[in-house]
């Protein structure tokens, strides 16, 4: 039967503990501890200092005017800068800046992928990958994980056909905060199959704790002609709400992006694009005193779920997430409400996908008191259940 394209449309899954917390304390006015966004909690994180400057003085100086739809040349060039010093050789007509990393998400799947076409995506993954290949009504398949850092290569080698348009990857992976370690394995299957185009979301890409080190299939020179790094300004400095990422591709696929950005919302606001140079220049203590914070809110939370008897917790690598798992036999979804009634959000893990079922995803971005109070709650809640 032929379906529309709205058939599967609702609203995202991952959202909706915020949506119910939303409505409870608007409407009782009741508290909770806030683990559920994706987004930096406390206010102890805050942009670059210069970025700020930087939206003061483009309002001020009068630049608001429409800009060249890829980037303003200064924005893109310090982008090139950026991923070359990655580890991707770039050139700055092979960025195009975007209203954020979805932005990014959504124009991929509609550039690449035609009703049929087959896309390869993790599961667990990000929900608008599935949602936008939805849309394009092309045929879902899932990346199996041998473990949560290893991509089941094998298995992703049998699922690629003649139709494979799009394999997605994202690391640091959401929602379990693991990098994907066997990139050179998965890089020897893909150099196998020429016709397949990668999307890597890597908008955790700043945001990885020591001893780790990002990696990414566009390193590879062999594959850097066919893949797509999609990447934000909201992760990496705390610039959720400014709405900025970009895209770094070949020219040949960076044009289409281009036709895209001009033909939707002609570009990011020039202001913005000025905030994001500013923070990409800004000094290295930034990014370190970043990295610093998380890692220490991510410890406090790590050891008070290692001390739980019946979760298990791997520490995050990279991003702002830990994804304990329950104990056997224990529904997500039914554990996320009751934790509501104690006062603590969470995220369920089947929200982002059958295979983060039996899981809970929480931030670990708050004020240290309220993270180790609600990390508590948390585990005390589960083991007592046991
Ligand atoms: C994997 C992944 N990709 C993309 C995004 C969206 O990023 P942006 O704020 O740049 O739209 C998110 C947001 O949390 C994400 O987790």
């Amino acid at each position: 039967m032929e379906t529309t394209r709205l058939a599967h449309f609702e609203l995202p899954p991952q959202w909706s503990t915020m949506r119910k917390t939303e409505k409870i304390e608007r409407e009782l006015g009741k508290k909770f501890i806030h683990m559920e966004k994706g987004d930096y909690i406390s206010p102890e994180f805050k942009p670059p200092e210069e970025a700020i400057e930087a939206v003061r003085d483009s309002v001020k100086s009068g630049k608001v005017r429409y800009s060249p739809g890829p980037g303003i040349p200064e924005l893109r060039e310090a982008l090139a800068v950026e991923m070359s010093s990655r580890g991707r050789d770039t050139k700055a007509e092979e960025i195009i800046v975007t209203p954020g990393a979805k932005f990014a998400i959504a124009a991929s799947f509609l550039l690449f992928l035609d009703a049929g076409d087959e896309v390869i995506m993790p599961d667990p993954g990000y929900p608008p990958d599935e949602f936008w290949a939805r849309y394009q009504k092309a045929v879902i398949k899932y990346l199996r994980f041998e473990d949560p850092r290893r991509v089941d290569v094998e298995h992703m080698d049998r699922l690629i056909t003649p139709k494979t348009k799009l394999v997605v990857f994202n690391t640091p992976q959401r929602p379990n905060g693991q990098l994907i370690e066997n990139t050179a394995e998965i890089a020897e299957v893909l150099l196998r199959h020429p016709h397949v185009t990668i999307v890597s979301d890597e908008i955790f890409a700043r945001v990885v704790f020591e001893p780790f080190k990002h990696q990414s299939l566009s390193y590879y020179t062999e594959l850097r002609d066919r893949t797509v790094v999609i990447d934000t300004f909201s992760k990496g400095f705390v610039m959720t709400g400014f709405r900025i990422g970009w895209v770094t591709a070949p020219e040949h696929i960076a044009k289409n992006y281009d036709i895209l950005v001009q033909n939707s919302c002609t570009n990011v606001s020039t202001i913005i694009q000025k905030a994001a140079l500013a923070a990409l220049t800004a000094p290295e203590s930034y990014s370190k005193e970043l990295i610093r914070t998380l890692q220490r809110k991510r410890d406090i939370a790590w050891n008070i779920l290692s001390a739980s008897k019946s979760l298990r917790t791997e520490n995050a690598q990279g991003a702002f997430y830990l994804l304990p798992k329950l104990p056997h036999g224990l529904d997500d979804e039914k554990i996320v409400d009751l934790l509501l009634d104690h006062g603590v959000a969470v995220v369920p893990g089947s929200a982002f996908g059958a295979g983060g079922a039996g899981h809970i995803r929480l931030t670990f971005s708050l004020e240290d008191e309220a993270l180790a109070e609600g990390v508590q709650r948390l585990v005390d809640v589960i083991d007592g259940r046991q």
